[in-house]
C-alpha cells in the first residue's frame, strides 16, 4: 500500500503538483488528497468495517472509537518538503485496536526507505532490524525538533528550545515528524520532540517503541487526555534510553540546569 501510494505521489510531483495553504498555515498538495483517497479505498475494500482517521479526509480525533479497529493515516508527512523538492517526506499508516497500535509503517518514497514494526516483533528499516543510539553524552547528542504553531505553547516552547540548544551538541528542524521519529529509532539522531497530531506519530511511535526508544510527554493538555497513550501526540518526546531522563529534565525544567 505504501509503495503504491508513494508512486501516486511521485507521478503527481513529476506532472502537475498544485499547492494550497490551509487555515493553520500548513501546506497541502493535490498529491496529499490523492494519496489519502487511494489509501482509504484500499483499506475499505479489504476491511470495510474498520474506522479510518486521516489528515486530509477525517482529521476529527473525537469521531472514532479507539477501542475498535482503526487506521490512522498521514498521506504525506512533510508536505512542505515534498512540494519544495526536498527528499524528506513519508507516507505513514498505523493500525490499532483495543487502544494499542499493532502495526506501523512509515515509507519515505523519495529515498525508498521503508520503516515498519508490529507489536512485540521489533522494528525494521528495509527489512533490517533497527536500534536507537547508545550515546550517553549530552554534549555530543543530536536532536531533531519540530514546532507546531497550533499546538506548541509558544512561550514555553522558547524556554524549552533554549534549554535544549544550550546543552545538546547539534539540532535540526527537518520538517517531517514521522521520519524524524524513525531517525531516532534507527540511531541517526538521539532525540526528537514536538507537539504533534496522532497521524504524525501513530506509526512512527510503534516503530520507536519496538526499536527500544524511550517515549514521554513533556507537557499535557486536557484536550488530548482522552486519547490512548499509543495515539496521544501531545508534546511528544522520543529518545534513546540513556539520555531520556536528561532530555525530559531539560524540557520540563523552568530554568536552565544549574551546571549551565
Ligand atoms: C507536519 C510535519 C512537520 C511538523 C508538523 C506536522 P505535514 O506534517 O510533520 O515536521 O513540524 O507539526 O504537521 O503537515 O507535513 O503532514
Ligand atoms: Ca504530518
Ligand atoms: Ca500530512
Amino acid at each position: 500500500w505504501t509503495k503504491l501510494a508513494g508512486n501516486t505521489a511521485l507521478a503527481l510531483k513529476n506532472k502537475n503538483l498544485s499547492i494550497e495553504l490551509k487555515a493553520d498555515k500548513s501546506w497541502v498538495t493535490n498529491a496529499d488528497t490523492k494519496v489519502n483517497q487511494l489509501l482509504v479505498e484500499l483499506i475499505k475494500s479489504e476491511f470495510p468495517t474498520h474506522q479510518i482517521m486521516s489528515e486530509e479526509l477525517n482529521p476529527d480525533i473525537h469521531s472514532v472509537d479507539y477501542s475498535l479497529p482503526l487506521w490512522t493515516i498521514d498521506p504525506i508527512d512533510g508536505t512542505t518538503n515534498f512540494a519544495l523538492g526536498h527528499n524528506y517526506s513519508a507516507i505513514s499508516i498505523a493500525f490499532s485496536n483495543n487502544l494499542k497500535v499493532l502495526v506501523g509503517a512509515v515509507y519515505n518514497f523519495l529515498t525508498d526507505e521503508f520503516f515498519h514494526a508490529t507489536q512485540h516483533n521489533g522494528a525494521f528499516l528495509n527489512g533490517n532490524i533497527i536500534k536507537p543510539s547508545n550515546n550517553s553524552d549530552l554534549k555530543r547528542s543530536v536532536v531533531l525538533m519540530g514546532q507546531n504553531w497550533k499546538k506548541d505553547p509558544i512561550e514555553l516552547y522558547f524556554k524549552q528550545f533554549q534549554n535544549i540548544v544550550s546543552r545538546v551538541g547539534e539540532y535540526r528542524r527537518l520538517g517531517a515528524g514521522a521520519v524524524d521519529i524513525c531517525y531516532v529509532a534507527c540511531g541517526r539522531a538521539d532525540m526528537f520532540f514536538e507537539c504533534l497530531n496522532p497521524w504524525d506519530m501513530a506509526a512512527a511511535g510503534l516503530i520507536a517503541k519496538e526499536a527500544g526508544c524511550s517515549i514521554s510527554h513533556y507537557n499535557t493538555h486536557v484536550d488530548y487526555d482522552f486519547l490512548p497513550s499509543d495515539l496521544n501526540p501531545y508534546c511528544y518526546l522520543v529518545s534513546n534510553q540513556v539520555l531520556h531522563k536528561s532530555f525530559l529534565n531539560l524540557l520540563t525544567s523552568d530554568t536552565l540546569p544549574s551546571d549551565f
